[in-house]
């Protein structure tokens, strides 16, 4: 069997016929020679000594919880015994924590093509998801449907409902690759149209230009999780023109175990938003404590509470893992590991029952690849006995996830080995 492995590719499916056991050690011996090539070619091989990796694991969860950055340590333990343990209250300015939400924010906002004051941190992605809905929904009064995604991640599923039971709205759940044409059906009923940008099962990319695009023409405000799709690629929100956008920090910007989500909100709504949870760190003048609420101007507007001090700043020092990172080459580089393991999947994992869930097509998938098998579920604990992490979607979805940060093509052939030597 020939090997043919073009990085950024289209990963077709090999032969149909089985192979012997002979021929697929010999690919699979090729294909540790294209992963070498492939890993010493990597123009962003240099970012994976900026975290901290356990020796000899491979870990495929990045998607789910980012590894430990290096920078990480150094600041959490400045942050706690600086900052706290001698600085205590005047931490709050001298420190600049008071200011991290933004601070942050203005960091996170390239990686989102998004240029300066539209992006703040702090909270969970389902507290954010439920302000930004229902602000977004409050700009559309007078239209009746939310529409949405019927596979989106359950958080956003109950959101969803809960703001439209708030708002007396009715949710309609068709796939994002049907939304245009259903836009232009009812889409003058619709408030809001929001969609994850990569799917959580499938690691299907969706398109977030042309959904966004035919919102707009029905006159409806777009919404969307950006949860997988962050750290990964470039997203070009400003570009889009998208209105609203909601993301977690821990998984490809590997800010820690529930480090806070973040807001996007485009500069254009910013004086007319109006978001339900008035705290008062988006007050526009909090040390005041007036009685009543008044908003901050801009983006700052979207703060809540007090925010999780340790986790921003880790999430802070984590974000200096993308110093200097072109997001087309981190793109091209997620491309290629995910292009490489489906080839190699094809080749060694096809006969013994496994599919390919995520789409071929290099455009159409985010930086995960789903698997499906009828064993999935007890494979994952199986595999972390061989040291290769990944995880689970009951009921038959292994899912693997690529941080091109950090790692590798020899990765993607070491879980693959290990799958077909449990599986074998
Ligand atoms: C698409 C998506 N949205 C939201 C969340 C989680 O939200 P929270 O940070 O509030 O737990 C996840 C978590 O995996 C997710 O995948």
């Amino acid at each position: 069997m020939t090997v043919t492995v073009t990085p950024s590719n289209t990963a077709t499916p090999s032969s149909t016929a089985t192979p012997s056991n002979a021929d697929t050690e010999a690919t699979l011996a090729e294909l540790a020679e294209v992963a070498a090539k492939l890993d010493a070619a990597n123009a962003l091989a240099y970012t994976r000594e900026r975290f901290l990796i356990p020796p000899n694991l491979v870990y495929l969860d990045g998607n789910s919880l980012g590894v430990l950055p290096a920078a990480v340590p150094a600041a959490v333990e400045d942050a706690v015994h600086r900052h706290w343990g001698n600085g205590l209250i005047s931490s709050w300015f001298e420190e600049g924590w008071w200011d991290a939400p933004l601070r942050i924010g203005e960091r996170i906002a390239p990686l989102l093509g998004a240029a300066a004051g539209q992006v703040v941190v702090g909270d969970s992605t389902s507290v954010q998801l439920f302000n930004t809905l229902m602000a977004a929904a409050r700009l559309r009064p007078g239209r009746r449907v939310l529409l949405t995604d019927p596979a989106h991640f359950p958080t956003d599923a109950y959101l969803t409902d809960s703001v439209a039971g708030l708002l007396g709205l009715e949710v309609r759940r068709v796939p994002a690759s049907e939304a245009p044409a259903v836009l232009a059906e009812i889409g003058g009923d619709v408030c809001v149209v929001s969609y994850p940008i990569v799917d959580y099962r499938t690691g299907e990319l969706w398109d977030l230009p042309g959904v966004t695009r035919a919102a707009h023409g029905a006159g409806a405000v777009v919404l969307w999780d950006l949860c997988h799709g962050v750290g990964a690629m470039p997203i070009g929100l400003d570009e889009a023109e998208v209105d609203f956008a909601v993301g977690c920090t821990y998984k490809y910007l590997s800010g820690g175990p529930g480090s806070p989500a973040f807001s996007y909100a485009a500069a254009r709504h910013q004086d007319t938003m109006q978001y339900p949870l008035t705290g008062w760190n988006g007050h526009a003048d909090p040390f005041a404590m007036q009685d009543a609420y008044k908003p901050a101007d801009g983006i700052a507007r979207a703060r809540i509470g007090t925010p999780p001090m340790l986790s921003l700043l880790s999430l802070e020092a984590a974000l200096s893992a993308f110093d200097g990172v072109d997001l087309n080459e981190l793109r091209a580089a997620s491309l290629s590991l995910t292009g490489f393991f489906i080839e190699c999947c094809d080749a060694a994992l096809a006969e013994l029952g496994f599919e390919v869930a995520t789409p071929r097509v290099a455009g159409r998938r985010g930086s995960q690849v789903a698997l499906r098998h009828r064993d999935a579920v007890r494979l994952v604990p199986e595999l972390a006995r061989r040291s290769v992490l990944c995880d689970k979607r009951e009921p038959d979805v292994l899912r693997c996830g690529f941080n091109a940060l950090y790692n590798t093509h020899r990765d993607a052939l070491t879980a693959v080995r290990a799958l077909r030597d449990l599986v074998g």
